[in-house]
Protein backbone atom coordinates (compact mmCIF):
# COMPACT_ATOMS: atom_id res chain seq x y z
CA UNK A 1 0.00 0.00 0.00
CA UNK A 2 0.95 3.38 -1.11
CA UNK A 3 -0.43 6.29 0.86
CA UNK A 4 0.19 9.83 -1.06
CA UNK A 5 -0.06 12.55 1.33
CA UNK A 6 -1.09 15.55 -0.52
CA UNK A 7 -0.63 17.82 2.72
CA UNK A 8 -1.58 21.97 1.73
CA UNK A 9 0.68 21.52 -0.71
CA UNK A 10 -0.33 24.18 -3.78
CA UNK A 11 0.10 21.62 -6.53
CA UNK A 12 -2.25 19.09 -4.81
CA UNK A 13 -5.09 21.29 -3.92
CA UNK A 14 -8.65 21.63 -5.87
CA UNK A 15 -7.96 21.30 -9.20
CA UNK A 16 -4.67 19.88 -8.78
CA UNK A 17 -5.47 17.55 -6.32
CA UNK A 18 -7.94 16.26 -8.99
CA UNK A 19 -5.43 15.51 -11.54
CA UNK A 20 -2.79 14.11 -9.16
CA UNK A 21 -5.43 11.71 -7.61
CA UNK A 22 -6.17 10.79 -11.42
CA UNK A 23 -2.29 10.10 -11.87
CA UNK A 24 -2.51 7.94 -8.85
CA UNK A 25 -5.24 6.15 -10.03
CA UNK A 26 -3.94 5.36 -13.32
CA UNK A 27 -0.48 4.17 -11.84
CA UNK A 28 -3.15 1.81 -9.29
CA UNK A 29 -4.50 0.10 -12.34
CA UNK A 30 -1.74 -0.09 -14.60
CA UNK A 31 0.45 -2.03 -11.14
CA UNK A 32 -2.58 -3.58 -9.87
CA UNK A 33 -0.97 -2.07 -6.60
CA UNK A 34 -3.00 -0.21 -4.08
CA UNK A 35 -2.52 3.60 -4.04
CA UNK A 36 -4.77 5.81 -1.68
CA UNK A 37 -4.98 9.73 -1.80
CA UNK A 38 -4.79 11.96 1.48
CA UNK A 39 -6.09 15.20 0.36
CA UNK A 40 -7.55 18.24 1.97
CA UNK A 41 -10.62 17.53 2.97
CA UNK A 42 -12.85 19.72 0.78
CA UNK A 43 -11.32 18.12 -2.03
CA UNK A 44 -11.93 14.53 -0.79
CA UNK A 45 -15.26 14.48 -2.68
CA UNK A 46 -13.94 15.40 -5.92
CA UNK A 47 -10.56 13.26 -5.74
CA UNK A 48 -10.74 9.35 -7.80
CA UNK A 49 -9.82 6.57 -6.41
CA UNK A 50 -9.35 4.95 -2.60
CA UNK A 51 -9.62 8.35 -0.25
CA UNK A 52 -8.25 8.83 3.09
CA UNK A 53 -8.63 12.30 5.16
CA UNK A 54 -5.42 13.69 6.35
CA UNK A 55 -6.86 14.80 9.82
CA UNK A 56 -10.30 14.48 11.77
CA UNK A 57 -11.83 15.58 15.13
CA UNK A 58 -13.19 13.87 18.10
CA UNK A 59 -16.24 15.58 17.80
CA UNK A 60 -19.47 13.84 17.41
CA UNK A 61 -22.31 16.01 15.40
CA UNK A 62 -23.87 18.51 17.41
CA UNK A 63 -22.73 22.19 18.33
CA UNK A 64 -19.21 21.70 17.65
CA UNK A 65 -18.26 24.70 15.38
CA UNK A 66 -15.17 23.94 13.08
CA UNK A 67 -14.84 20.41 13.50
CA UNK A 68 -14.22 17.77 11.40
CA UNK A 69 -16.40 15.05 11.97
CA UNK A 70 -16.06 11.12 11.21
CA UNK A 71 -18.92 10.63 9.34
CA UNK A 72 -18.48 14.05 7.32
CA UNK A 73 -15.37 12.81 5.58
CA UNK A 74 -17.43 8.92 5.26
CA UNK A 75 -20.07 10.37 3.54
CA UNK A 76 -17.61 12.51 1.71
CA UNK A 77 -16.38 9.42 0.46
CA UNK A 78 -13.15 8.61 2.72
CA UNK A 79 -12.44 5.30 4.20
CA UNK A 80 -10.00 5.66 6.37
CA UNK A 81 -7.87 8.64 8.18
CA UNK A 82 -4.65 9.51 9.17
CA UNK A 83 -4.54 10.56 12.84
CA UNK A 84 -1.33 12.37 14.38
CA UNK A 85 0.47 13.08 11.34
CA UNK A 86 3.77 15.30 12.58
CA UNK A 87 2.58 18.54 11.11
CA UNK A 88 -1.03 17.78 13.28
CA UNK A 89 0.13 16.73 16.88
CA UNK A 90 -2.31 15.54 19.46
CA UNK A 91 -2.45 14.58 22.88
CA UNK A 92 -3.19 10.71 23.48
CA UNK A 93 -6.70 10.78 24.85
CA UNK A 94 -7.49 12.84 21.71
CA UNK A 95 -5.96 10.09 19.84
CA UNK A 96 -7.76 7.73 21.39
CA UNK A 97 -11.23 8.95 20.72
CA UNK A 98 -10.72 9.14 17.02
CA UNK A 99 -9.55 5.84 16.69
CA UNK A 100 -13.12 5.10 18.59
CA UNK A 101 -14.96 7.39 16.39
CA UNK A 102 -13.19 5.87 13.32
CA UNK A 103 -14.41 2.62 14.14
CA UNK A 104 -17.55 3.63 15.42
CA UNK A 105 -18.32 4.74 11.59
CA UNK A 106 -16.13 2.35 9.64
CA UNK A 107 -13.38 4.22 8.84
CA UNK A 108 -9.63 2.75 8.87
CA UNK A 109 -7.16 4.58 11.24
CA UNK A 110 -3.52 5.22 10.97
CA UNK A 111 -1.80 6.46 13.76
CA UNK A 112 1.40 8.35 12.95
CA UNK A 113 4.42 8.11 15.66
CA UNK A 114 7.66 9.30 15.60
CA UNK A 115 9.73 7.16 17.17
CA UNK A 116 9.73 3.29 17.60
CA UNK A 117 8.60 3.72 21.17
CA UNK A 118 5.88 6.05 20.36
CA UNK A 119 4.82 3.33 18.02
CA UNK A 120 4.55 0.93 20.77
CA UNK A 121 2.63 3.00 23.15
CA UNK A 122 -0.09 4.06 20.28
CA UNK A 123 -0.16 0.63 18.99
CA UNK A 124 -1.84 -0.02 22.39
CA UNK A 125 -4.73 2.16 21.31
CA UNK A 126 -5.70 -0.39 18.82
CA UNK A 127 -5.90 1.70 15.41
CA UNK A 128 -5.38 0.13 12.18
CA UNK A 129 -2.27 0.62 11.27
CA UNK A 130 0.71 2.87 13.07
CA UNK A 131 2.94 4.73 10.69
CA UNK A 132 6.63 5.75 11.56
CA UNK A 133 7.77 9.00 10.54
CA UNK A 134 11.04 10.63 11.99
CA UNK A 135 9.69 14.43 12.11
CA UNK A 136 13.27 15.30 10.98
CA UNK A 137 13.51 13.44 7.90
CA UNK A 138 9.81 14.46 6.54
CA UNK A 139 10.56 16.55 3.44
CA UNK A 140 13.85 15.78 2.84
CA UNK A 141 16.14 13.55 0.22
CA UNK A 142 17.16 10.89 2.91
CA UNK A 143 14.74 8.34 2.96
CA UNK A 144 13.77 7.09 6.55
CA UNK A 145 14.16 3.16 4.90
CA UNK A 146 18.12 4.53 4.10
CA UNK A 147 18.63 6.63 6.96
CA UNK A 148 17.09 4.10 9.16
CA UNK A 149 16.93 1.16 8.30
CA UNK A 150 17.30 -0.34 12.67
CA UNK A 151 15.09 1.98 14.17
CA UNK A 152 11.67 1.00 11.22
CA UNK A 153 12.68 -3.01 12.24
CA UNK A 154 12.32 -1.59 16.29
CA UNK A 155 9.18 0.27 15.43
CA UNK A 156 7.86 -3.40 13.59
CA UNK A 157 9.01 -5.23 16.62
CA UNK A 158 7.10 -2.64 19.35
CA UNK A 159 3.86 -2.41 17.47
CA UNK A 160 0.88 -4.36 18.21
CA UNK A 161 -0.52 -3.18 14.77
CA UNK A 162 0.56 -3.70 11.41
CA UNK A 163 3.17 -0.98 10.45
CA UNK A 164 3.47 1.61 7.99
CA UNK A 165 6.59 4.17 7.01
CA UNK A 166 7.36 7.43 5.98
CA UNK A 167 9.61 10.36 5.18
CA UNK A 168 11.89 11.06 2.17
CA UNK A 169 10.62 8.22 0.21
CA UNK A 170 11.39 8.83 -3.50
CA UNK A 171 12.59 5.65 -4.73
CA UNK A 172 11.61 1.96 -5.79
CA UNK A 173 14.58 0.62 -3.45
CA UNK A 174 12.85 2.70 -0.51
CA UNK A 175 10.04 1.06 -0.77
CA UNK A 176 11.60 -2.36 -1.21
CA UNK A 177 13.72 -1.80 1.81
CA UNK A 178 10.43 -0.47 4.08
CA UNK A 179 8.77 -3.86 3.21
CA UNK A 180 11.62 -5.89 3.61
CA UNK A 181 11.83 -4.39 6.97
CA UNK A 182 8.37 -5.88 7.79
CA UNK A 183 6.25 -2.68 6.76
CA UNK A 184 2.98 -3.10 5.10
CA UNK A 185 3.12 0.08 3.58
CA UNK A 186 4.99 3.70 3.13
CA UNK A 187 3.28 7.25 3.00
CA UNK A 188 4.40 9.60 0.62
CA UNK A 189 3.97 13.44 -0.04
CA UNK A 190 6.98 15.20 -1.85
CA UNK A 191 8.31 12.66 -3.48
CA UNK A 192 5.23 12.44 -5.67
CA UNK A 193 3.69 16.14 -5.49
CA UNK A 194 6.77 17.86 -6.13
CA UNK A 195 8.09 16.06 -9.42
CA UNK A 196 7.84 16.92 -12.73
CA UNK A 197 6.48 13.64 -14.04
CA UNK A 198 4.11 12.25 -11.61
CA UNK A 199 2.80 8.73 -12.96
CA UNK A 200 6.48 8.17 -13.86
CA UNK A 201 7.38 8.26 -9.94
CA UNK A 202 4.12 6.44 -8.69
CA UNK A 203 5.29 3.77 -11.44
CA UNK A 204 8.66 3.75 -9.71
CA UNK A 205 7.38 3.69 -6.23
CA UNK A 206 4.78 0.68 -7.04
CA UNK A 207 7.67 -1.64 -8.26
CA UNK A 208 8.99 -1.44 -4.79
CA UNK A 209 5.99 -3.14 -3.69
O1 LIG B 1 2.71 11.63 5.54
C1 LIG B 1 3.80 11.47 4.68
C2 LIG B 1 4.81 12.49 4.86
O2 LIG B 1 4.93 13.09 6.10
C3 LIG B 1 6.14 12.16 4.26
O3 LIG B 1 6.51 13.33 3.60
O4 LIG B 1 7.57 14.66 1.87
O5 LIG B 1 8.94 13.15 3.29
O6 LIG B 1 7.41 12.17 1.58
P1 LIG B 1 7.69 13.32 2.53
Amino acid sequence: MIIVNFKAYKQAVGEKAVELSEKCAEASEKTGKEIIVAPQPYDIPKVSGKVYAQHIDPEKPGSNTGSVLAEGIKKAGASGALINHSERRLEKDVIQSIINRCREVGLTSVVCAQSPEECGELSMLNPDYVAFEPPELIGGDISVSSAEPNVINEAVKFSEVPVLTGAGIKTSEDVEKSIELGCKGVLVASGVVKTDDVLEELLELCSGL
